[in-house]
């Protein structure tokens, strides 16, 4: 059996960590012939591979990126894309495929499932955002890095008298900056999923200066708006699955705070550092227990399906039931970052 591996959308630490599980397995256990699909489903819209053995695979447990390299394309926004897909698939003589990817990597594998190409999802995004699992590989690492620069930040606040606003990624969900904020610490966590009044987080800092803290941590998701507005967006257009570049609110947030208080703002834009570099050991071992399930569902053959993280088991969930159900952040976590707010 041939099997093909593509890595899609946003890069995540731990998708080498997951190539290496189902390659590894693959070749040693079942005998497979893996082959590498470059940038994603880019790679089978154009036909471009690369080989996958044993020797390609070793020292990639730790590295962060993808081997294969990741792109945005989606298939279904191409003329004559999907066809091309099987095209690609069949004269390579690929019989399955292993997508490690997002919503919208897997939202296209999903739909390749149904026109005849078997695929197995595995979960990937530091968002943390997918349904139908408790974890997508790639968040605990980018949890990490934000927690480390909350508490720089929170020494070089202090000292200087100063609010310090960082923004942490996270388009439609604040798992980021709710877990990372909590961790580190932070005064004020804003999140997609509650519009924030600007008045209130005034108010927040002001109370604190009353109460003789002179600085202030402010964690806020990139995608957070103020109540009644647009989420901020830089610059124009979209990628081929209609998201458009999120970033600003920090800027924003600092200028409004500047605005209606007596107090230094600075601005810090986390950005790809939550993406880049190696993976903490928690996502390299949930990457390689995600890559042995995936390539055992492709043993199996039981297509269609995506690897899930149930509490800490490991099971399967159909892949069309995945597509478009994002996780927003535990509420309850929620509540819990307000004890420590203001
Ligand atoms: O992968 C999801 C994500 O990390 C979002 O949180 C963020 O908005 C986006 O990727 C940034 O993507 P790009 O690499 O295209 O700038």
């Amino acid at each position: 059996m041939k099997v093909g591996v593509l890595s899609g959308g946003g890069d995540a630490p731990g998708i080498n960590a997951v190539i290496r599980a189902v390659v590894r397995k693959g070749i040693r256990n079942y005998g497979c012939e893996m082959t590498g699909i470059k940038d994603g489903w880019q790679g089978l819209v154009k036909g471009a591979f690369t080989p996958l053995t044993l020797e390609t695979i070793s020292g990639i447990l730790p590295r962060g990126g993808s081997i294969l390299g990741t792109s945005r394309t989606n298939p279904f926004k191409r003329e004559g894309g999907p066809q091309k897909v099987l095209d690609n698939a069949k004269k390579n003589g690929i019989d399955a495929v292993v997508v490690i990817g997002g919503d919208d990597t897997l939202g296209v594998a999903a739909k390749m499932s149904e026109l005849g190409l078997p695929c197995v999802g595995v979960p990937k995004t530091i968002d943390n955002d997918l349904g139908l699992t408790d974890y997508t590989f790639g968040f605990h690492t980018a949890v990490h890095i934000a927690c480390e620069a909350i508490d720089r930040l929170h020494t070089t606040a202090e000292a200087h008298h100063r609010v310090m606003i960082l923004e942490v990624m996270g388009r439609y969900t604040g798992w980021i900056a709710l877990e990372a904020g909590i961790a580190g610490g932070a005064d004020i966590i804003l999140i997609p999923e509650e519009p924030f009044d600007i008045e209130e987080v005034c108010q927040n800092i002001k109370q604190r200066l009353e109460r003789g803290k002179t600085f202030s941590l402010v964690v806020v998701a990139e995608g957070a708006k103020p109540r009644g507005a647009n989420t901020i967006i830089y610059g124009t257009g979209s990628d081929e699955f209609g998201h458009p570049r999120l970033g600003g609110v920090g800027y924003y947030l600092g200028k409004e705070i500047e605005k209606c208080l007596d107090i230094e703002t600075r601005v810090v834009v986390l950005g790809h550092l939550q993406r880049g570099g190696s993976p903490t050991a928690f996502d390299r071992v949930l990457a390689t227990r995600y890559g042995i399930a995936a390539i055992d569902l492709v043993h199996k053959g039981r297509f269609g399906q995506m690897v899930a993280l149930d509490g800490n088991k490991i099971v399967s969930v159909p892949l069309k039931d995945v597509a478009g159900k994002r996780k927003k952040v535990d509420l309850e976590l929620y509540e819990i970052s307000k004890v420590f707010s203001g």
